[in-house]
């Protein structure tokens, strides 16, 4: 559905040239939810930007729909772009329009009948659960509610894809939850492919099928949300999924911890539950695993848990334990006691 290929963008500043995108590729699927995560400065805006031609790379293709969009013609360019909406951090709604015309505005621009924009107006502030809203103002609204009538005008144009450009970075964690919840229906009822940005794990976490991760106007890791998360390679990923799980132990634990023994992490998925593995190993090993810390994580489609556990025993039997874990779909990581104070992940 996206294509990006070779895509490099520098900027002339003050202090010198500012590379912002060097060399970036990366594809989306049709009815995906694909996410890019990234601390400030890392290029994602510009990269956002470059999808729907805001921002002209300097070099690559941004292929849309398998046409390269910086090889159209302004009036074909403006046309491919009617099937993409955007959204942004700071909603950037007119303030002196209600809902109803903040939405209704640019649809009379694209020259529809009168009733299509009602009934367009009407259909897409219901989507969003505005339909009492209509004849509000923005400086009535709270944050949450601001962005929603964003979504809609973005979605009123019935775009296939949608580009988020930090659309809850503003919002407190329960707004955030039920935007990240209506992008979720969204993407399930009508169709949308939706590329985001963000610098929050939580958003990728909840919502995004795949994710990559820039640092410096690069691409330096990719891939499926459940594969990012159970094993992260690069530090920086491993910074921002540790943002989620960080399972410190208490030093007084750890003071207790059996010299003997082995503290690992264990990573399951889905249906299969950590606890009823464990209760199984201890039955059938000579083993006695004592739970230090947990989690449970909902990803977009299924569940992710992680247990960090102090199998007491003989080595032999451990080992046999671990490898009886692993037949069973989970993944089990060896942790260093002295390290466990610091991080465990
Ligand atoms: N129009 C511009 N002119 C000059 N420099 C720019 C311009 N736009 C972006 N930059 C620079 O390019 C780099 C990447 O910026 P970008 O906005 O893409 O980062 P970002 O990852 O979106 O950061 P944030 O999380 O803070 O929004 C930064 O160093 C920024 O200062
Ligand atoms: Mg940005």
């Amino acid at each position: 559905m996206i294509e990006l290929a070779g895509i490099t963008k520098t900027f002339q500043g003050k202090q010198g040239a500012i590379h912002a995108l060097k060399n970036v590729s990366l594809s989306v699927k049709k009815g995906e939810i694909y996410g890019v995560i990234g601390y400030s400065g890392a290029g994602k805006s510009t990269l956002i930007r470059c999808v729907n031609l805001l921002e002209k790379p300097d070099a690559g293709s941004v292929k849309v729909k398998n046409v390269d969009l910086t090889k159209l013609s302004t009036n074909n360019l403006r046309k491919a772009r009617g099937d993409i909406g955007m959204i942004f951090q700071g909603f950037n709604l007119l303030k002196t329009a209600t809902v109803y015309d903040n939405v209704a505005l640019p649809l009379k621009l694209t020259g529809l009948s009168k009733k299509e924009v009602e009934e367009r107006v009407d259909k897409y502030l219901k989507i969003v659960g505005l339909e009492q809203k209509h004849g509000a103002y923005p400086s009535e609204l709270s944050g949450g509610q601001k962005q929603r009538v964003a979504i809609a005008r973005a979605l009123s144009h019935e775009p296939e894809i949608l580009l988020s450009d930090e659309a809850t970075s503003a919002l407190d964690p329960d707004t955030t939850e039920a935007i990240l919840d209506l992008l979720l229906k969204i993407n399930k009822e009508l169709g949308i492919t939706i590329l985001l940005i963000t610098h929050e794990m939580n958003v990728i976490q909840r919502i995004c099928d795949r994710v990559a991760v820039m640092e410096n106007g690069e691409v330096i890791e990719e891939g499926k949300t459940k594969d990012i998360f159970t094993a992260p390679k690069h530090s920086t990923t491993r910074k921002f999924v540790n943002s989620l799980f960080s399972h410190k132990i208490p030093a007084d634990i750890l003071a207790n911890l059996n010299e003997t023994g082995q503290v690992a992490t264990l990573s399951f998925f889905g249906e299969s539950s950590g606890e009823p593995a464990l209760a199984m190993v201890s039955k059938k090993f000579d083993i006695y695993p004592n739970i230090l810390s947990g989690s449970i994580t909902q990803l977009k489609n299924e569940s992710f848990g992680q247990l960090v556990v102090h199998f007491k025993g003989e080595p032999s039997d451990i080992q046999k334990a671990i490898k009886y874990l692993e037949n069973d779909q989970v993944k089990v990581e060896g942790v260093n006691i002295n390290d466990a104070n610091t991080r465990v992940s």
